[in-house]
């Protein structure tokens, strides 16, 4: 573990050093020792999908948004029902009205299971993680009443209210978690009155993700995260026993949070550790295209740095805990909650928004992080429209989306990464041997300048190429003669030898 950590250390150290000879675009030389392996991929590129009414069974653009979905689905792909819309997250929207004389519940699911079916039905074969992140706002202590919008399409920004549970027994919430589950996995569940519903459901669900972004969301602190992830875990254990879970989900790639939430002394014994997750944004504020992607990849940087501390406590405290990195994203600033009038997110964003996710998917293989999850599959102005993955007009892909499948389809777990040396200010570059013995390198245009790149010892092959010219399109395949590649502005290539 020590020797791997060096090891990336004097990689990250020589790649600086290179940076030091380059010479203007042109010319830029990428380095590969094919005989020295840093180490064997288990990296999975994935994505998350985030509920909202555009992928309701009425939205126009719901059928090419699910193909788009089906396109690159793959494990631990992140599905998650979000607070802004109180009736597409939470299916048991008002508190249960129980007296002597009466009493009723709310429960019902009929947004949530359009959604959530569609979903799985558009990833067949893969592993979920499912994650209900909204609780109930009835069950937080609020000043006033809070009333949530009866529109669904209305965004809610103010839904999730309070930082003290009503119960803090914390029974209140796992109940209300045991029963959501239930509905999913074991066909129905009995409400607080003591009525069944039954849902006719037996999903499998995988991995199952407590909160979201408890370190912003509710104001939560680990102590009180902690409590909340073993009762919840405990509950939930008892309808779906081989459900693993996912826990943290921070906004913040706080180490304080992670050391907390780590630490088997602050859990019930015998509660399950398995994955922990956590979220990167790039968000520039300058808004020209050439800068806000200069400042993205610094951004980029800064966060990778984020993940090796994070990573230094993660083997320290509990080593067989996996991570999920499920929401990467960047936005556009003149698009990031919604569109400035009169503008349109230009091709070029979602091109080097797509670099963005390579660059750092293939910094953090070589740090062996399990999974890496690129966010969202559907935004639109109002939610985020320039971290989306599909083009809002019509559900289909973006080359954000395009630049995930090409890497999903190229470097997959089991390959083995391999020593590569390029000019990081231009160029990231990393090669990697697959499985079948196919020599292959990724490399990522940081500029809006075409590199001259000259790999020594390639002897030629293909280049497949998402760039401004194929933009949501698939990829095309360019045959590559010597060992000179222009790679086009922001591109993201992947070459293989012949
Ligand atoms: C290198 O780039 C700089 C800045 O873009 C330019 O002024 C200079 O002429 C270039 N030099 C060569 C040799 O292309
Ligand atoms: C879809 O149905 C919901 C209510 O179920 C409605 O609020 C929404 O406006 C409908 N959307 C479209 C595009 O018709
Ligand atoms: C019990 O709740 C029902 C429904 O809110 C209400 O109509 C009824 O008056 C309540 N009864 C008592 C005794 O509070
Ligand atoms: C909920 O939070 C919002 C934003 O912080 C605030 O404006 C609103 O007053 C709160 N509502 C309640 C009922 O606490
Ligand atoms: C669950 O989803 C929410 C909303 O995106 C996110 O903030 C939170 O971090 C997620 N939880 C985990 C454990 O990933
Ligand atoms: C990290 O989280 C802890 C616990 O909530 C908090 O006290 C601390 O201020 C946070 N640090 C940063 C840099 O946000
Ligand atoms: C944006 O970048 C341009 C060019 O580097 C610079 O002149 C300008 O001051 C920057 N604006 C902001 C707000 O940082
Ligand atoms: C957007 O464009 C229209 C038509 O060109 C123009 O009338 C309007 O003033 C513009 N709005 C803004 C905010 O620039």
């Amino acid at each position: 573990m020590v020797t791997h950590f060096l090891r990336v250390v004097a990689f990250a150290a020589s790649a600086w050093c290179f940076a030091l000879h380059r010479r203007n675009g042109t010319g830029l030389a990428v380095d590969i020792d094919w005989n020295d392996v840093l180490m064997e991929s288990k990296t999975t590129a994935t994505l998350q999908s985030v509920a909202n009414p555009p992928l309701l069974s009425n939205s126009s653009t719901r059928v090419n948004a699910l193909e788009s979905l089906r396109t690159v689905a793959a494990d631990y792909v992140r599905y998650v029902p979000w607070f802004p819309y109180p009736r597409l997250a939470v299916p048991e929207i008002n508190a249960p009205v129980i007296n002597e004389t009466h009493c009723s519940t709310s429960w019902d699911f009929s947004y949530a299971d359009q959604l959530l079916l569609d979903f799985m039905a558009s990833t067949p074969d893969v592993s979920h993680i499912i994650n209900f992140s909204t609780t109930p706002d009835w069950m937080w202590v609020t000043d006033t009443p809070y009333t949530y919008p009866e529109d669904v399409n209305t965004i809610d920004w103010n839904y999730n209210n309070g930082t003290q549970l009503r119960d803090p027994s914390l029974k209140e919430i796992s109940d209300y978690y045991r029963r959501l589950l239930s509905w999913y996995v074991k066909g129905g569940f009995t409400d607080e009155c003591g009525v069944y519903h039954e849902s006719g459901h037996h999903l499998d669900i995988e991995f199952w993700e407590i909160l979201n972004e408890p370190d912003s969301e509710h104001d939560i602190q680990p102590d009180l995260y902690n409590r909340i992830y073993d009762a919840v875990t405990e509950a939930i254990h008892e309808v779906s026993p081989n459900t693993q879970f996912v826990g943290l989900a921070l906004a913040t790639r706080n180490v304080t949070w992670v050391q907390s939430f780590l630490n088997p002394a602050n859990h019930k014994a015998g509660t399950p550790l398995d994955w922990i997750s956590y979220h990167f944004y790039a968000t520039p504020d300058n808004s020209t295209t050439q800068n806000e992607a200069a400042q993205s990849f610094q951004q980029a940087d800064t966060f990778l740095g984020e993940v090796v501390q994070i990573e230094a406590a993660r083997r320290q405290i509990s080593p067989h805990t996996k991570t999920t990195i499920d929401e990467l994203g960047t936005m556009d600033p003149l698009g990031s909650t919604t569109v400035y009038p009169n503008y349109t997110i230009p091709e070029e964003y979602w091109v080097w928004s797509g670099g963005i996710y390579a660059y750092i998917f293939s910094k953090l293989a070589v740090v062996g992080i399990d999974a890496i999850g690129e966010s969202q599959l559907s935004g639109y102005p109002g939610q985020y429209p320039s971290v989306s993955l599909i083009d809002y007009h019509t559900g289909l892909p973006t080359a954000r989306l395009r630049a995930l499948q090409l890497i999903q389809a190229s470097l997959r777990p089991g390959d083995k990464l391999v020593k590569t040396t390029s000019d990081e200010t231009q160029i990231h570059a990393q090669a990697f041997e697959t499985s079948q013995g196919q020599k292959r390198t990724l490399l990522v245009n940081k500029l809006d300048q075409v590199a001259g790149i000259q790999v020594p010892g390639f002897q030629g092959g293909t280049a497949e190429i998402v760039d401004v010219s194929t933009g949501g399109n698939p990829w095309r395949t360019e045959k590559v003669a010597g060992n000179s590649v222009n790679v086009a502005p922001y591109a993201i290539v992947v070459l293989t030898e012949a």
